[in-house]
């Protein structure tokens, strides 16, 4: 028997100044049976130096074979934020909008109808301009991270930041809507909200 459970995560920071080398990082949430995972991702006050750097939220299945991911995309001396599935099934680029630094960009992914394995993916600019695009991921997702992804570049533009972040999950746990991760190799500082809140739908 499953519930279905909101968790608030609130407002978390991913800062650079802790890790400003040129690795991968990940903060990541394991829960069952995520279905919805949503929030605002502030673009860093800095465009990367060189090399490729993508920063994303995303999900993925137990066995890792694929992300879905909104992604702000930092190479080419410029932000840009898209939508992918990256991984098995192998799907084509779902799109993007522009970003600046400093904006408030909104990301959203939903499973629609739950357990029907289609995503809905949408990528919202500051100006409220969005585009939306449908995977066939047909897998269930249990994973819900945050990533700094750096290929052949420090991490040289400023801290990471998201708001106002909701994972919808079905499930009748809620020890895993808390404040620390259950993996993470970045440090997190979480803003305005220090507790994560669980709701029950
Ligand atoms: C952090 O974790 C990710 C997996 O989530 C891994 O790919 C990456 O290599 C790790 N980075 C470091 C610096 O350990
Ligand atoms: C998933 O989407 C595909 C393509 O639109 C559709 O054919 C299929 O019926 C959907 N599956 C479910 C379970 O809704
Ligand atoms: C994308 O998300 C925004 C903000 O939640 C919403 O206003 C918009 O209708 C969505 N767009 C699509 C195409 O789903």
């Amino acid at each position: 028997m499953f519930s279905k459970y909101t968790c608030l995560l609130g407002s978390l920071a991913l800062p650079s100044v802790v890790l400003a080398d040129g690795a991968f990082h990940t903060a990541s949430y394991f829960v069952s049976y995520v279905t919805q995972f949503k929030g605002t991702l502030v673009v860093p006050p800095r465009v990367p130096s060189g090399g490729t750097t993508y920063v994303w939220p995303g999900l993925q299945p137990p066995d890792n074979s694929g992300v879905l991911q909104n992604v702000l995309d930092g190479r080419n001396n410029h932000w840009y934020f898209g939508n992918t599935y990256y991984g098995t099934p192998s799907e084509p680029y779902g799109g993007g909008v522009d970003a600046s630094v400093n904006q408030q960009l909104g990301f959203s992914m939903i499973e629609d109808p739950v357990g029907s394995g289609n995503w809905t993916i949408n990528s919202t600019s500051a100006s409220g301009q969005s585009v939306s695009y449908d995977f066939g991921v047909q897998k269930r997702l249990n994973q819900a991270l945050f990533a700094v992804e750096l290929y052949d570049n420090n991490w040289d533009f400023g801290n990471v930041v998201f708001q106002n972040v909701q994972v919808v999950a079905e499930t009748s746990e809620t020890s895993w809507c808390t404040a620390n991760p259950q993996y993470t190799n970045v440090t997190i500082d979480f803003e305005g909200c220090r507790r994560a809140r669980a709701v029950d739908l």
